[in-house]
């Protein structure tokens, strides 16, 4: 799944696994309560794991389902298959609704600002057009719960694609680029019947930590101030299929209750101790960046309270938005806890 998310793992999953795999078994359990594209999650569950995943915000939580638990193509019964499914998205009437005239080149924003590019014209109301047809069908209770997922994880995806940005939805760019003039294409995924049983749930890790009965967890926290529920508030809206306010000259939805204390350097360290205060499993990962809001000594300190940390390390290409910084490469981080 090609994603731009920023600090996802995609690329790095090999590594990743195989250090957690230097300490648990396949076959154990593990949970990835901050899965963001869900590419740990899936490689974990490749690796022979049965996986918790979960994310405070909810785009995360429909690519978990998807990717862990749609081991085949579901059926599809309502649209007459997976593929029948596809060409239902792909030739939905547009409309134009509340994507076209909040996020659209040709809108009229309901605060009066200038038109937001984040979409060509036709696409935004093609997007309407599919939000308003999965609404309906999902309504009428004619598809399952994972049938509505996958529709909705194929228009992010599509949307993703299209999107007139660079990286993230904190702004979009002054002109509609060539990519977003494409039209939206909704192509097909491809399922893998991974083993294990998967659990995947929803809410800031605060919430649920001291519920997880696992072998082990693998805590993938935000490392800088960029807040996620702000800078991918379209893939929210989405996800969540509402229509909020759109603020401002960029048209974020009110996000300040889905912030992220690890985002918050005055906040990350109380962060990490209050979730490692209430997990209560052998096993803790953590993946942070050298430069992320707690420094490493701190880190280490924090979590030498826990358990028994060890630290391997790997270099990695660094990535502002979507174009590779030239300053080269930063070291990525696992610590392994042995907890007390
Ligand atoms: C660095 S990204 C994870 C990337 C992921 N491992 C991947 O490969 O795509 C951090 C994720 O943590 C989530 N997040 C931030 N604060 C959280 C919290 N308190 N509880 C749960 N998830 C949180 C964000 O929504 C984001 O998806």
């Amino acid at each position: 799944m090609s994603f731009r998310y920023l600090g996802n793992k995609t690329r790095l999953t090999d590594w990743i696994v195989g250090e957690i795999a230097r300490v648990l078994p396949s076959g154990s359990t593990i949970a990835d309560p901050m899965c963001g594209t869900a590419s740990v999650s899936l490689a974990l569950a490749r690796a022979g794991y049965s996986v918790t995943a979960a994310d405070a915000l909810t785009f995360p939580v429909i690519h978990a389902r998807v990717r862990l638990l749609a081991k085949h193509p579901p059926e599809f019964k309502a649209l007459g298959g997976y593929e029948m499914a596809l060409k239902w998205m792909r030739s939905t009437a547009p409309l134009e609704g509340y994507f076209f005239k909040e996020f659209g080149e040709s809108g009229s924003p309901a605060n009066g600002r200038m038109p937001r590019l984040y979409f060509s014209a036709a696409n935004a109301a093609h997007i309407d057009g599919v939000r308003d047809a999965i609404r309906k069908l999902n309504a009428s209770g004619e598809i399952n719960e994972l049938e509505h997922n996958l529709l909705l994880h194929h228009l992010i995806l599509a949307t993703n694609k299209v999107a007139n940005i660079s990286g993230t939805y904190g702004y979009f760019l002054r002109k509609i680029s060539q990519t977003a003039r494409r039209p939206i294409s909704f192509e097909p995924i491809e399922f893998e019947p991974t083993p294990g049983n998967h659990t995947v749930l929803q809410g800031p890790i605060e919430e649920h930590a001291s519920t997880l009965r696992v072998d082990a967890v693998y805590l993938d926290p935000p490392y800088t101030k960029r807040q996620y529920a702000g800078n991918y508030h379209i893939l929210e809206t989405l996800a969540r299929e509402d229509e909020p306010v759109a603020v401002g000259d960029g048209g974020l939805r009110p996000w300040k209750d889905q912030a992220s204390n690890f985002c918050y350097r005055r906040n990350a360290s109380a962060a990490f101790r209050e979730t490692l205060e209430q997990l209560d499993v052998p096993n803790v990962f953590i993946s942070y960046s050298q430069d992320g809001q707690v420094n490493e000594d701190q880190l280490l300190s924090i979590l030498s309270d826990y358990g028994k940390v060890t630290l391997q390390e790997q270099p990695y290409a660094r990535f502002r938005s979507n174009e590779r910084v030239k300053s080269g490469s930063v070291l990525e981080r696992i610590y392994h806890i042995e907890t007390f």
